[in-house]
């Protein structure tokens, strides 16, 4: 039976971690740590029974010692970070004092704990990022593990140096630790500043699917239930002191992913005239097309052009694979968003409207 502290476990990826835990490991103890901050929600964890939830700060290092020591907690499994690239480009301060010195008192905490103690086996698992390695051109090959580091924006230059504060923490102090680098994300649960819920949402309201640039960048797009698998590989089966790199083996130009998410709304209103009492303003309850709400913004200031995974490590050690397509996994995320109407009108509270203010007005 493992004792698992999971940071960010509020958030997008941290709660369907938590969820995907519960039900695979049911004798496993779990406290959350979460900051709640605009993109943690104790709903997010509705449902996971058993889940002990604490209201705090990974900054927090007296805290983080206390909850290891009094809960004998083994294992860390870290995603409490700020993640979202556009918010880094308007404020990067609290980037580096979320991701970087968040990451630096939590190893702190796990350091003074677990070396200090019994000498029994612990793990920090840290959840990073393939933006630390930068921008792909369109013939290089897909990222690994070996490929340098070059992170572009405030977002990933924070993350790039979490990993390395991990990798050192682990090669200077003994620390027992795994790092495992994935794409993007989409799933449930996830906040609607982000590609995929934001435009689905957008879609729901009649609202501009505002488009960076030509549209042409490219993400490995990673179903967070698959990535949840291949966290939960690399912490079964991982070797400590080791990287692995998780995709989803759907590399696609963001134009094929709205364009895709348009017919997509456009079927479901087709299949459930529901839908158009749901949602008036959708262009599809009058039969339009959603694709008409695209339109051209000024690109991203340092915009990446390309990402892409190499997950052969991960496949041949740990014997992961991404289980679902794109299009399965988009059907499963649409039917979600369309179901838990209540989830994320909850989450479109004051402050998300004055962020949408800020980052789309000027563009
Ligand atoms: P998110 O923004 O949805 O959630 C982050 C969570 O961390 C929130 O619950 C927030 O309240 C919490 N948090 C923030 N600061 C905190 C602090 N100081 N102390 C405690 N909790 C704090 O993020 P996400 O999309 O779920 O990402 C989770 C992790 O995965 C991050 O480390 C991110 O860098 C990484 N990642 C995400 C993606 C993606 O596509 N979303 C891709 C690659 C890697
Ligand atoms: P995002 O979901 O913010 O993830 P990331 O920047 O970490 O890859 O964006 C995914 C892609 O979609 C990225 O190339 C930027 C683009 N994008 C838009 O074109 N318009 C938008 O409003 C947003 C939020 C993103």
């Amino acid at each position: 039976m493992a004792k698992l502290l999971v940071t960010g476990g509020a958030g997008f990826i941290g709660a369907n971690f938590v969820h995907y835990w519960r039900d695979r490991h049911p004798d496993d103890a779990i406290t959350v740590l979460d900051a709640l901050t605009y993109a943690g929600n104790r709903a997010n964890l509705a449902g996971a029974n058993s889940v002990d939830f604490v209201h705090g700060d990974i900054k927090d290092t007296a805290l983080v010692e206390s909850l290891l020591a009094t809960r004998g907690i083994d294992t860390i499994v870290h995603f409490a970070a700020e993640s979202h690239v556009d918010r880094s480009i308007h404020g990067p301060a609290a980037f580096i004092d979320t991701n970087i010195l968040g990451t630096m008192s939590l190893l702190t905490a796990a350091r003074a704990t677990w070396l200090a103690g019994d000498g029994k086996p612990h793990r920090f698992h840290h959840v990073s990022t393939d933006e630390v390695y930068g921008s792909l051109g369109p013939n290089d090959p897909a990222f690994s593990e070996t490929t340098p580091y070059a992170p572009n924006s405030p977002y990933s230059a924070s993350k790039a140096a979490s990993d390395h504060l991990v990798r050192a923490w682990h090669h200077t102090y003994g620390l027992e630790v795994t790092t495992s680098n994935c794409s993007n994300n989409y799933g449930p649960y996830q906040f609607p500043e982000k590609l995929i819920p934001l435009f689905l949402i957008n879609a729901l309201h009649g609202r501009n699917l505002p488009i960076y640039g030509d549209g042409m960048q490219i993400r490995d797009w990673l179903h967070v239930e698959d990535h949840c698998r291949g966290i939960e590989a690399v912490l079964l089966r991982g070797r400590v002191g080791e990287t692995y790199c998780i995709g989803g083996g759907a590399e696609l130009p963001n134009i094929t992913v709205i364009d895709t998410l348009c017919a997509a709304v456009d079927a479901a209103f087709a299949a459930d005239p529901a839908l158009a009492t749901r949602f008036p303003d959708a262009p599809a309850a009058r039969g339009l097309a959603t694709a008409s709400l695209k339109t051209t913004v000024a690109d991203r200031p340092g915009h990446d052009r390309r990402y892409a995974i190499d997950e052969t490590k991960a496949r041949a050690e740990l014997g992961y694979a991404p289980a679902r397509t794109f299009e399965q996994g988009f059907a499963a995320t649409l039917g979600w968003y369309l179901a838990n109407e209540a989830w994320w009108r909850g989450v479109l509270d004051g402050s998300y409207r004055d962020w949408v203010d800020m980052n789309y007005t000027a563009r």
